[in-house]
């Protein structure tokens, strides 16, 4: 069996040209969909990450503002600029990329963004709405890889799902989702003992752990389907500099029936779904 691709560029295109149009109707009442991106210090793939996201605004017709800071920058500095932000009305999400500096106290300043500024959907009220099915900002990564059920006509009720990583950013908030879509939830992590066999039981496999290539192809059950949230760079080998996911994609793409590609699959839509978050801020900021 070869499993069908499930594309991101794809599916991150055909949303995003939605996305410009609910942008242009915003703006013509005044509302035009206004991101601020925070950025501190010189990490690489952070300032790739930041890039990318300030150049999605400008293609679906947002606003968008980069604030970059030095490494060695005052936490203050970064808490007057959010506090700064948080009341002005241009500016409908707030995000500050991470990882930041080792000085910087993260919880401090993602809980210093304004709830209904929150896209990111890291604050604890955030959290604690979706854990309850309410009306809240849905952390990007997870709410991208719900959008490719929905696109393939994937049913997720009754199904099995097997989460393999139990982070804030990715695991915990996509079990929520899974299970608020009628799925069993297990979230495996690195104290679970005999991840394979738990993996085999899985008809939902997602798979973000950040080790390259640690699910391997006899770890998936024929059929499954299989999203990949790992971004790798293979320090080694042939394909020295190449990105890869945390499934081995050649061997997995034999077994399952859906499997997201490394790159070209979750990432574009982790900032697709930043956008989304942005254009329903502004949407709710007209209705307030
Ligand atoms: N760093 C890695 N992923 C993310 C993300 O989704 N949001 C932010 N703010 N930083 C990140």
């Amino acid at each position: 069996m070869t499993a069908q691709i499930l594309d991101g560029n794809a599916l991150a295109q055909k949303l995003r040209a939605g996305f410009k149009v609910r942008a242009e109707a915003l703006a013509a009442q005044g509302a035009r969909p206004g991101l601020a991106v925070i950025l501190v210090g010189e990490n690489a793939a952070s300032q790739v990450y930041v890039r990318n996201k300030v150049n999605a605004c400008a293609q679906a017709g947002f606003y968008s503002e980069k604030h970059a800071y030095a490494p060695d920058v005052v936490p203050q500095v970064v808490l007057d600029k959010i506090a700064e932000l948080n009341a002005d009305p241009k500016i409908h999400g707030i995000l500050v990329q991470l990882p930041l500096p080792k000085h910087f106290n993260a919880d401090a300043v993602l809980e210093a963004i304004a709830p209904q500024k929150d896209v990111d959907g890291f604050r604890a009220e955030n959290v604690g709405a979706l854990m309850q099915g309410k009306r809240c900002f849905i952390p990007c990564t997870p709410y991208g890889a719900m959008k490719f059920f929905e696109e393939a006509g994937i049913t997720v009720k009754g199904k099995e799902a097997v989460i393999v990583g139990r982070s804030n950013i990715v695991g915990k908030p996509m079990a929520m989702l899974l299970m608020h879509a009628g799925a069993t939830v297990t979230v495996c992590h690195s104290q679970t003992r005999d991840l394979k066999a738990h993996c085999l039981r899985a008809d939902i496999l997602v798979a973000a752990i950040g080790k390259a290539k640690m699910i391997t192809g006899d770890m998936i059950k024929p059929g499954a389907v299989v999203i990949d949230v790992g971004i790798n760079r293979i320090s080694e080998g042939p394909d020295a500099g190449k990105l890869c996911g945390d499934v081995d994609f050649a061997a997995a793409k034999e077994v399952a029936g859906f499997i997201t590609p490394v790159p070209g699959g979750v990432g574009p839509m982790t900032i697709t779904m930043l956008l989304a978050n942005t254009l329903e801020s502004a949407e709710r900021s007209l209705s307030t």
